[in-house]
């Protein structure tokens, strides 16, 4: 298996290391039941694992590419992906793995022609959701946050909410 630091035809940037803060993580494990299977496929500095692992959950996160990688049965993909990639890892994602996830992208995602693409190749206007915070997310690092918003995006997640419901505000 390719690790991330040889990752295949894609490259590593720079803009794309951010480190989620504990904050974050309780935000969404809100939302998550206890002591959920978490994967956490986009690797920086391994602090992702240990603050959800602090909120209960049991994570598998190595470094390794992501898209070589084969996802743990039963757990659900729970992370922060590389920006820079948000669109070939959704379209893995939903295309090619079909699995349950919930990813932070930014807000702007929502309109792109290829989030539609996706939401109609999964023939339910149910299969999506997204969670709002009311608040900008903000970032880890020493760096400026990103000057634009940020959403979980959920797919197939249904312990989220009752089914009819799918922006959620927090
Ligand atoms: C926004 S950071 C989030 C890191 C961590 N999951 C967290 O939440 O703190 C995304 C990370 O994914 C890594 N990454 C980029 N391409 C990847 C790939 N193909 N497979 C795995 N990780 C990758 C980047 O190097 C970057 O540090």
């Amino acid at each position: 298996m390719a690790t991330k630091k040889n990752c295949g035809k894609f490259q590593l940037s720079k803009r794309d290391d951010w480190e989620t803060p504990l904050d974050l993580w309780r935000q969404i494990a809100a939302f998550l039941p206890p002591k959920s299977r978490i994967w956490q496929p986009f690797y920086y500095n391994g602090s992702c694992k240990a603050y959800m692992e602090q909120l209960g959950h049991q994570v598998v996160h190595e470094e390794q590419d992501f898209f070589s990688s084969q996802p743990p049965p039963g757990y659900l993909l729970c992370d922060n992906p590389p920006f820079s990639k948000r669109r070939a890892i959704l379209r893995h994602l939903v295309v090619t793995l079909d699995i349950s996830f919930i990813l932070i992208v930014p807000m702007s995602t929502l309109a792109t022609a290829y989030f539609h693409d996706l939401v109609a190749h999964a023939n339910s206007s149910q299969a999506f959701k997204v969670i709002i915070p009311h608040r900008r997310m903000r970032f880890g690092n020493a760096r400026s946050d990103p000057p634009f918003a940020c959403v979980w995006l959920a797919y197939k997640c249904p312990f989220l909410a009752p089914p009819c419901q799918q922006l959620l505000f927090i």
